[in-house]
């Protein structure tokens, strides 16, 4: 039996006497499920001082946006492998009053990318795409969360970058977490030394318990606290990326930099079993994939089939298969694909026809002569805040793999993403091994590339119920997809949800990932003999989710035990 720590009994006890108390409680063999509950507000990250730096400033009467931005901020000095200001990610936002708003802060292809870019001798070149400095995109974060606060924040901008500058300045110690993940990234930095000088002691890993001082990054952080965005699009931060990349065959530019821009989109949104789902629009795939599988299933009683029954999971399947092939030939950025038939897809009318063609005792094929499975990490980032007054924030972010394309900005501090891995490899390139070359996604100047990041909020009849996402990459929407599902339909609470086993299915390669010990074998035989290919992976997703249960006016947090998180309200 596993033994965890006491959670359940802390709501309404605040501060360091909470702190003491319950590292003082007996530990629990009971009670494991339920969720962490708090009265007034909640942040749930995957790191503990960032979820803490959300909490104060909830605490200091911050509002929902202004506690993900100061989370966000935390994060890019606490959790590097994923946490950014050299990234990108979207934010939903749903005002407990008023029309909820998206931002996308997606990265952007330099002016100077091609369709063809990633190519070398007329050969595809997977390093080129992925792991160089033609990978970087131009980031988006601080323009992305400058942009939400200064439409909805209260507190001032400085106060929320400054617990993470005070981070990076004085440091903070290094937790077994995160020793093991530099551990295992430091010899894929060894090409670039601002990297190996910012995330080593003095070339050796890090061991538990040493303090990470991150000087450059104080000061990078110091510069966008005084002139927002400013600090990072022009000026000294700009100079010294815009460096790097020409000595080192980049090719962002400081007109790149200055022209980036986030985009105020309307959220994609839909229903599901009357509950509203609102979620973010292309340039994510994640919202509309998750809608579309949400109105085929809507067509089935899944309750009666019952959680994690071959038949449920028959279904899940095949509603997957379907979006993610959707998914792989109509998306990209709507700013360069100007019809994409995003009504349509959404349509419960649409999900009607896809019903027909599932058949409940066969998996269908999905066609193997267009693309397979490109590999993606698990490196992301989502955090979920809901404040006093009962605004939510879901926001995920990310800089593509772990530590992004590894590159730190040498005399700014921070990593540089490798998102432009995130774009078709180059045009008509689809092979079994995982290249896509469809068109609606190839690069091009100023576009943003796919993605599946999917930030979400479901209410019902105007209120709130939940704020939830994930890391993961594709994978992201399923789990996004089956968490819900576990609340809807089967009745568990947000831990329970969380905890739940889950699946990923992208129409090709025609398998299901699994997670260990999540189906029984006679589940498996009987998902075997209806034709499903299985595959047993580790885990999947690093949920951070909040439901509010409107019964006792409470928040609900589950922290997701795959990876690090942390829950922590008052
Ligand atoms: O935007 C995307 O879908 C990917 N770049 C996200 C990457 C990711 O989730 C990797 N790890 N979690």
């Amino acid at each position: 039996m596993t033994i965890r720590k006491q959670r359940a009994f802390t709501c309404g006890i605040v501060g360091a006497a909470a702190v003491a108390w319950v590292a003082l409680a007996p530990t629990p063999l009971v009670g494991s499920t339920r969720p962490i509950r708090a009265r007034q507000a909640m942040v749930v990250s995957q790191d503990p001082l960032a979820s803490r730096v959300g909490d104060q400033v909830l605490r200091d009467g911050g509002n929902a946006v202004d506690a993900a931005v100061a989370t966000a901020f935390a994060l890019a000095v606490t959790y590097p492998t994923a946490g950014n200001i050299g990234g990108g990610g979207f934010l939903v936002y749903r005002p407990a009053v008023g029309d909820a708003v998206a931002y996308d802060f997606r990265e952007t292809a330099p002016a100077a990318a091609t369709s063809t870019m990633f190519m070398r001798g007329g050969e595809y070149d997977r390093r080129v795409h992925h792991n160089s400095h033609l990978a970087v995109g131009v980031p988006g974060t601080v323009a992305g969360l400058h942009q939400a606060w200064s439409e909805h924040g209260s507190l001032s901008w400085e106060r929320l970058v400054e617990p993470a500058m005070t981070l990076a300045r004085e440091g903070f110690v290094v937790r077994d977490s995160l020793a093991r993940s530099l551990a295992a990234v430091l010899p894929r930095m060894v090409d670039y030394p601002a990297s190996v000088a910012q995330f080593s002691n003095q070339g050796q890993p890090y061991r538990v318990g040493e303090t990470l001082r991150q000087p450059d990054l104080a000061r990078t952080l110091s510069r966008v606290a005084l002139q927002g965005p400013a600090g990072v699009y022009t000026g000294e931060t700009a100079e010294l990326l815009a460096a790097e990349m020409a000595a080192n065959g980049g090719i962002m530019t400081q007109a790149d930099l200055a022209g980036y821009r986030a985009v105020r989109r309307a959220p994609m949104t839909g229903t599901y079993r009357g509950y509203d789902i609102i979620s973010m629009p292309p340039v994510s795939s994640g919202g509309l994939a998750l809608i579309q599988m949400l109105n085929v299933l809507e067509g089935y009683d899944l309750a009666a089939s019952g959680s994690g029954s071959a038949a449920t999971i028959h279904l899940i399947i095949e509603a997957m298969r379907r979006a993610f092939a959707d998914r792989a030939q109509n998306l990209g950025d709507p700013a360069f694909n100007t019809s994409m038939p995003i009504d349509q897809l959404i349509s419960k009318d649409y999900a009607a026809e896809l019903r027909l063609t599932i058949d409940s005792d066969r998996a269908s094929v999905s066609s193997p002569d267009s693309f397979s499975w490109p590999v993606e990490s698990e490196e992301t980032t989502h955090l979920s805040v809901v404040d006093g007054a009962r605004n939510a924030v879901s926001l995920t972010y990310t800089l593509e793999q772990g530590y992004g394309s590894k590159i730190t900005v040498p005399g700014a501090g921070f990593l540089l993403n490798n998102e432009m891995g995130d774009f078709n490899a180059a045009p008509g390139l689809t092979t079994q091994t995982g290249l896509i070359g469809t068109g609606p996604n190839l690069a091009e100047p100023g576009k943003r590339m796919l993605s599946s990041m999917t930030p979400t909020i479901v209410a019902r009849e105007g209120q709130l119920v939940m704020v939830t996402g994930s890391p993961g990459g594709r994978t992201i929407i399923n789990t996004v997809l089956m968490t819900i599902l576990n609340v809807v339909d089967f009745g568990m609470n947000i831990q329970e949800a969380v905890d739940a086993p889950r699946l990923h299915h992208q129409w090709l390669p025609d398998e299901t990932r699994y997670e260990r010990w999540g189906l029984s074998p006679d589940t498996l035989a009987l998902l075997g003999r209806r034709g499903h290919r299985m595959a047993e992976i580790g885990v999947q997703g690093a949920v951070s989710a909040i439901l509010y249960n409107a019964e006792d006016d409470m928040l609900e947090a589950a922290e997701d035990r795959r990876r690090t998180s942390s829950a922590i309200g008052f």
